[in-house]
C-alpha cells in the first residue's frame, strides 16, 4: 500500500492518476478547493479499491495553509510515501501584460503556491530518507512564446527549481520528478480547438505519469513525442524565433 498526498486533486489528469492507484489499493489524501468535488472523487476511489481517501479543502494561494494541511496528511495517513502536484491555472495572457497584480497571481498559483509545497514534502521527506515528489509542470515552460509566457515563466520556473531540488535530494533516497504535459483534453483548455494530432486524453497521460512515477524518472515529456517537438522549438535560434507569431 502506498499513501500519497493528490494536490489539485479535482484536476482532470490527477482524477486520472488517482482512479489508477485506487484500482492499486492506495491510500490516498486528496487536497483540493471544492469539498464537493472531492467529495464525489472520493466515493469513486472507495468503490474502485482504494485503501483509504481523505479529504482536506485547500486554496493553494493559501500559503500560512500548507503546513497544516500536510499535517493533517500525516494524521490520517501515518507516512506519506509521495505527493504528487497538479493544481493550475492557464492564464488570459492579454490580462496579465495589462496587469501585473493579474501576471503575480497566476505566477502565485501555477510556482510560488508549488514551491512552497516542495519545500513542505523536502523537508520531510530528507528527515525520511525516503519520498517521492511528482510535479505536473509543462512543456509551455522549455521556452517562452508570446501568446503564453506568463504560464510559461510559472512552468519554468517551476522546472528549474525541481532541477535543484532533485540534485539535492538524491543523496537523501527522495526521488523527484518532473511532468511536461502538452496540449491535453481538460476543463483548462476547454476553450481550445482540439483537432490535429498532438492532443492527448487525461487517461493517456495519466498512465505516462504513474509509469514515469513507477520508473522513478527524473522528467518526462507526455505524451513522449513532445521530447522531439520542444527540441525543435528549443533549437530555433533567437533571431528567427522572435519573428514568429507563435
Ligand atoms: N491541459 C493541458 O493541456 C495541460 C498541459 C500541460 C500542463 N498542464 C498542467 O496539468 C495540471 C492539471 O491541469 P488540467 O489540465 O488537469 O486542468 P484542470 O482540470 O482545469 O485542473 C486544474 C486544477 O487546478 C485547481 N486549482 C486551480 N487554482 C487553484 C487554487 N488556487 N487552489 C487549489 N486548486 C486550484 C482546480 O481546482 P477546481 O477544481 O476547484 O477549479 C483544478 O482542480 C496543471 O498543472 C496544468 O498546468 C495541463
Amino acid at each position: 500500500m502506498k499513501n500519497w498526498i493528490v494536490i489539485g486533486a479535482t484536476s482532470a489528469i490527477a482524477e486520472s492518476v488517482c482512479r489508477l492507484w485506487a484500482v492499486r489499493g492506495y491510500n490516498l489524501f486528496l487536497v483540493g478547493r471544492s469539498q464537493d468535488k472531492l467529495d464525489m472523487v472520493a466515493k469513486d476511489y472507495q468503490v474502485r479499491g482504494a485503501a483509504g481517501v481523505h479529504t482536506q479543502t485547500l486554496d493553494v494561494k493559501d500559503h500560512g495553509q500548507h503546513q497544516s494541511c500536510w499535517d493533517a496528511a500525516m494524521k490520517a495517513m501515518g507516512t506519506v510515501d509521495g505527493i504528487l502536484i497538479a493544481h493550475g491555472t492557464l492564464p488570459d495572457q492579454k490580462q496579465c501584460e495589462a496587469s501585473y497584480d493579474s501576471a503575480f497571481d497566476e505566477i502565485n498559483v501555477n510556482a510560488l503556491s508549488v514551491i512552497s509545497l516542495c519545500t513542505l514534502a523536502a523537508n520531510e521527506f530528507e528527515k525520511q530518507n525516503s519520498g517521492h515528489i511528482a510535479v505536473i509542470s509543462s512543456v509551455a515552460g522549455d521556452r517562452g512564446r508570446q501568446s503564453n509566457y506568463v504560464y510559461g515563466a510559472a512552468k519554468g520556473m517551476v522546472s528549474i527549481f525541481l532541477q535543484g531540488l532533485r540534485n539535492r535530494l538524491f543523496k537523501s533516497g527522495v526521488y523527484v520528478t518532473t511532468i511536461k504535459p502538452g496540449f491535453v483534453d481538460t476543463p483548462m483548455t476547454a476553450e481550445f480547438d482540439k483537432s490535429g494530432p498532438l492532443w492527448a486524453s487525461p487517461d493517456q497521460v495519466a498512465a505516462g505519469i504513474i509509469r514515469a512515477i513507477d520508473k522513478k524518472r527524473s522528467v518526462v515529456y507526455l505524451p513522449w513525442f513532445w521530447l522531439g517537438v520542444m527540441l525543435i522549438i528549443r533549437s530555433i535560434p533567437e533571431i528567427v524565433f522572435k519573428r514568429l507569431s507563435l
